[in-house]
């Protein structure tokens, strides 16, 4: 008996497959698919075709149309999660000079500091900005774990999310951690680099779609939405910074990513506080 196997170099992603898998992707997830991420589905989608044993493309959007779980694994394959420790390293300075001193009271006072990493992908960003928090001293930033100071860490994808719920990277991503905080909140184990468990014990990893109705009800002092926005179209740009802003306290701030912009009505309830950093008005 002869077994028909499937190279990914055999299959033919024609172009109405492709509309309709950039369709989907930018209905559920409100990434936008255009021609030059052709190559792209072609060899992520590709990889799920010949796993799940299907005959093709044409096969494969069939699928996607009918069942809910092979759309999901394919838009989650199709999310880009390239990230790094302290990537955009300004937005960390201005956050321990403009409002973790201010943050650092309000937790003793025992009011809730609360932040977001809106699209966390694997977990560098939501650890950058954790050890930022926390600072350079062990036995200080222990203190503050102590009072009510949360950060939520959401992505998309679920592959993503649970690499970053580990808190372990390869050894050589240690060079991105500033050795202020490399000393402090980060251990090595073979060629691993770990994080604390006082980290891990402030950040919540959740799965969450930005386009979805959001669970959370209290405000936030600072909101990290970087390097997704570029994924989306205007409307849903301006519409995810119109639900930010109804999100985020008075005098707080918003980090994006170094190619976003604040855009749509809710444009004025910011004023600029530096590179990509916005100020929530009033
Ligand atoms: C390029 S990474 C950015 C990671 C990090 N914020 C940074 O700047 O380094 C973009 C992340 O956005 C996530 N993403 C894409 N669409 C999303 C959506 N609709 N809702 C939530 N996350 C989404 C992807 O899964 C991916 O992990």
């Amino acid at each position: 008996m002869s077994v028909m196997t499937h190279s990914a170099a055999d299959y033919t992603l024609d172009p109405a497959s492709f509309a309709t898998i950039a369709r989907i992707t930018h209905a559920h997830a409100g990434i936008t698919l255009n021609d030059g991420k052709r190559q792209l589905v072609y060899s992520r989608l590709a990889k799920q075709i010949r796993k799940r044993g299907l005959s093709g493309f044409g096969e494969f959007v069939e699928l996607m149309q009918s069942d809910a779980q092979v759309r999901r694994e394919a838009i989650f394959a199709l999310t880009t999660n390239h990230t790094k420790l302290f990537r955009e390293n300004h937005h960390f300075d201005h956050f321990a000079q403009a409002l973790r001193p201010r943050l650092i009271e309000a937790a003793e006072r025992g009011r809730p500091v609360r932040l977001w990493s809106s699209a966390s992908s694997s977990g560098e960003e939501p650890y950058s900005l954790a050890m930022t928090l926390l600072g350079d001293n062990r036995a200080a930033g222990a203190r503050l774990v102590q009072r009510d100071v949360a950060m939520l860490a959401t992505d998309l994808a679920p592959h993503v999310l649970s690499v970053a719920k580990a808190g372990r990277y390869p050894g050589e991503m240690a060079k991105d951690v500033p050795e202020r905080y490399r000393r402090v909140w980060t251990t090595m184990e073979g060629d691993q680099m770990v994080m604390a468990p006082e980290l891990k014990r402030i950040i919540a990893y959740r799965q969450l779609n930005l386009l979805d109705p959001w669970p959370m009800q209290g405000k936030f002092d600072a909101i990290f939405c970087r390097n997704v926005m570029i994924y989306f179209d205007e409307p849903t740009k301006a519409r995810l910074i119109e639900r930010f802003a109804e999100l985020l306290a008075p005098g707080s701030f918003l980090y994006i990513g170094h190619s976003e912009r604040v855009i749509g009505p809710a444009t004025d309830a910011f004023e600029p506080a530096g590179n990509t950093i916005y100020r929530r008005r009033g």
